[in-house]
């Protein structure tokens, strides 16, 4: 990898979440930048690019559009391929970018802000979804749990953080669906549950003492359900590696439990290094890289694609 420049939009702070108008104009602004910093960081010039890839779904549709019709500007001037990618096909194989090639077919776990997922990977380009949560993703629990407690946006880090000090087995949080014969998630039983217990037991405010046994307690239910489950798909699917990416696959404690489950199984876990976890550029540059070694220049020659919100569903052969 030769750059991968991140250009964040802190702004979004002041509304309490994105605004989806302003997100999109801010990106007008800054990809000409962004792209000519790609290059420099790199030592490139555009002459010597081989092709370009752009993330196509699933996200905020006006902050997709900016992106793929510079790149489609960019693929017209150069007479270059152009490879649309799901961003969730980044989050999968982020692990692979520091380790390179992958055996098929696979178990994908993504967990991020707006995804919790199990996927079956038998390519570069094939993916089925063979579960996924029925309500929030694990992210949302972790960032809606912190805020509780008062800790901030986004709460996943802080609660690691706490956790590390903390007891995981001093309070019983639910595990919803763990022993459901199915691959899917449940975290807003969780939220409940633990707004319930801090109105009951702290009704004028937990103590921050008592901070990181809760925060290891919730932890230690998130990871478990994530972990369980994704074993138990990959055993199913005769798998044998599990990869993880998203915003959560950077918890400690569920990279551990999963590397010591695994391990009794001889089952391979490939997790991105922490700078890979979170959306990035990096990770949809590999998975166009595999799929044009896969399905060669010709397949991506079409300019007629067209952006989505939506997550993969089902069985999906892409493109
Ligand atoms: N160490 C951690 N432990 C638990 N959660 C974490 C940790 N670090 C980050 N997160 C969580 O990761 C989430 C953000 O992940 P990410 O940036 O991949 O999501 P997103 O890109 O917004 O969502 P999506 O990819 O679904 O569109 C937040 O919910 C955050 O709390
Ligand atoms: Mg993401």
């Amino acid at each position: 990898m030769l750059s991968n420049i991140i250009s964040s939009q802190d702004f979004h702070t002041l509304y309490g979440g994105i605004v989806p108008e302003l997100a999109s104009r801010s990106h007008t602004e800054v990809i000409s930048k962004v792209v000519d910093s790609a290059l420099e960081t790199a030592k490139s010039k555009i002459s010597e690019i081989d092709a370009i890839a752009v993330t196509t779904s699933p996200g905020l549709v006006g902050s997709l559009l900016v992106g793929s019709n510079f790149a489609k500007g960019l693929a017209i001037k150069y007479n270059l391929p152009i490879i649309p990618v799901n961003h969730i096909e980044g989050h999968i194989f982020s692990g692979n970018l520091q380790k390179g090639d992958t055996e098929f077919p696979l178990i994908s776990l993504v967990v991020s802000g707006g995804h919790t997922a199990i996927f079956l990977v038998r390519s570069y380009s094939d993916y089925e979804l063979v579960g996924t949560t029925v309500d929030d993703a694990a992210g949302e629990a972790f960032d809606k749990i912190a805020k509780m407690l008062g800790l901030g946006y986004p709460g996943g880090p802080a609660v690691d953080r706490l956790a590390k000090q903390g007891n995981a087995r001093a309070y019983n949080f639910p595990r919803s669906m763990l022993n459901q014969n199915n691959f899917n998630f449940s975290f807003s039983g969780l939220k409940t549950s633990v707004r319930y217990f801090l109105q009951k037991e702290f009704p004028g405010g937990a103590p921050e003492e008592l901070f990181p046994d809760i925060c290891a307690s919730v932890q230690e239910a998130i990871a478990e359900v994530l972990s369980i489950k994704t074993l138990k798909s990959a055993k199913k699917f005769n798998c044998n590696t599990i990869v993880i990416g998203g915003g959560v696959s950077a918890n400690s404690r569920l990279r551990q439990m999963l590397l010591e489950k695994s391990k009794k199984y001889g089952i391979r876990v490939v997790m991105p290094n922490m700078e890979y976890c979170i959306d990035n550029a990096a990770m949809i540059g590999f998975v166009a890289s595999k799929k044009l070694s896969e399905l060669g220049a010709d397949t991506f020659l079409d300019l007629d694609f067209t952006v989505s919100p939506n997550a993969i569903r089902g069985r999906k052969v892409i493109p």
